[in-house]
């Protein structure tokens, strides 16, 4: 990476981690550019954020005109039309009985505020997650984190009524997809009945597709089971679509993938391309179960700018047919990164859903390789190919591109990993 920093940082908070000392000047689609006009290829996507690439004209067109017309209306005091608008998008995206819409700012406020609406619907406590599970970083999202140590690190004792239950992780496991599968439902089943009783119980929450954790798919059998489970016991499935959501999968929403349908729906990142919105999507009937007042904040209801441009990011998804885009090109990035795997077994497992793809770093005794793993990933910055890690052990690499990202694109950037794993 050649770029001169162009400021002086020291006024940042050091609690930020930055994968780069890169600043911007400009983004245009997959690219980013620093003042001197440096390309810089962005893989990260602003984690899973720029569905739609930096800068999307018609998304910023979208953002430009709501500014003319309405900066803010606040939701308590007054209805502001964007955010109505995006209500009536989410609700043609989302499955039919999905017909009501919360609006936040972040991804952690939307999980956080998706507990309080299962507890209040179910007149339960206590809330079942997932093993290498991210579900933000406040309080209770950090409870419900189980991704890595660092999340927690310090901040512990968190808010109790968690209980964490085994992802079906084959590959961690060693085992195959069909017995691992059987481990975890066996699992659940335990924790129902030895620590956290099915009628306190309101929720349980998953990540179709573990993020931060790795990049693990759930299973589509597991997924089912779970619903079986909820409609069984009056748990309500909460799927937290805030990294899969808006196209990344190669579907709308990755739960489509296992045709299991969630009682709560958590969306982000994706949905804003850059401005700052969360959604919680649910059913008209148990969102009226949600006692008036009893959740909000000064900017819960969506900005109207925010929620011009995620309107206009749900248009261009589906006009510009970013999800099948998605499809395609995870097929060719799997392939490729397929058959880079065979000339490099420190890639121990390629895996993913559409272009949410991981490659997994181990040794020859199936040892996290964290090592090789961030070598991999500087040599790539140094070709000016930004990519992130995930996983517990800091040893999988993401592959998380914007969905405009084209096939000549793609082969550049995985042209740059050969060359990063054979150095
Ligand atoms: C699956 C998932 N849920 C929730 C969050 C939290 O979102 P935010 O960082 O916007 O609070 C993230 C962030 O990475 C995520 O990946």
């Amino acid at each position: 990476m050649n770029s001169a920093t162009a400021k002086s940082t020291e006024l940042l908070s050091p609690v930020w981690t930055h994968l780069t000392n890169l600043q911007p000047a400009r983004g245009q689609g997959i690219y980013l550019f620093d003042e001197q006009e440096n390309r810089y290829i962005d893989f990260t996507s602003g984690i899973g954020v720029i569905n739609t690439g930096h800068c999307h004209p018609r998304v910023v067109a979208a953002i430009k005109q709501q500014a003319d017309q309405l900066l803010f209306g606040q939701m308590n005091c007054v209805i502001p039309p964007a955010s109505v608008r995006l209500a009536e998008q989410l609700n043609e995206v989302t499955p039919p009985y999905i017909d009501r819409f919360f609006l936040a700012n972040s991804g952690a406020e939307a999980t956080e505020g998706c507990v309080k609406l299962a507890k209040a619907a179910t007149g339960r406590q206590n809330i079942v997650v997932f093993q290498g599970s991210f579900h933000g970083r406040t309080h209770l999202a950090m409870a419900m984190t189980t991704s890595k140590t660092v999340y927690r690190h310090k901040y512990q004792p968190l808010p109790g009524g968690i209980f964490v239950a085994p992802f079906p992780y084959s590959y961690y496991f060693g085992w195959d997809e069909h017995t691992t599968v059987d481990f975890c439902i066996k699992q659940l089943d335990l924790i129902l009945h030895s620590q956290t009783a099915i009628d306190e119980t309101a929720a349980i929450i998953i990540e179709p597709i573990l993020g931060e954790g790795g990049y693990v798919p759930a299973p589509a059998r597991f997924l089912q089971h779970l619903r079986k489970v909820c409609d069984d016991s009056g748990i309500l499935l909460i799927i937290d679509e805030v990294q899969s959501g808006f196209g990344r999968t190669g579907q709308f929403f990755c739960y489509q993938h296992a045709e299991v349908e969630p009682d709560i729906l958590v969306m982000a990142k994706g949905l804003g391309s850059g401005l700052p919105i969360s959604a919680i999507g649910a059913s008209k009937a148990l969102m009226e179960k949600w006692t008036p007042g009893t959740h909000g904040g000064t900017y819960g209801g969506g900005s109207a700018i925010a929620s011009a441009a995620a309107s206009a990011t749900i248009e261009t998804i589906r006009e510009e047919k970013l999800v099948e885009n998605a499809a395609q090109r995870g097929r060719q990035l799997m392939d490729g990164l397929k058959k880079l795997q065979v000339v490099h077994p420190s890639i121990g497992d390629v895996r993913g859903i559409g272009l949410m793809v991981a490659t997994e770093f181990t040794r020859e005794n199936g040892s996290p390789d964290t090592d090789t793993a961030s070598k991999v990933l500087k040599a790539c910055l140094d070709q000016n190919l930004l990519l992130l890690s995930c996983g517990t052990y800091k040893n999988v690499i993401r592959w998380i591109p914007p969905l405009v990202v084209t096939e000549k694109q793609l082969e550049e950037a995985l042209g740059i990993f050969e060359r990063a794993l054979t150095s």
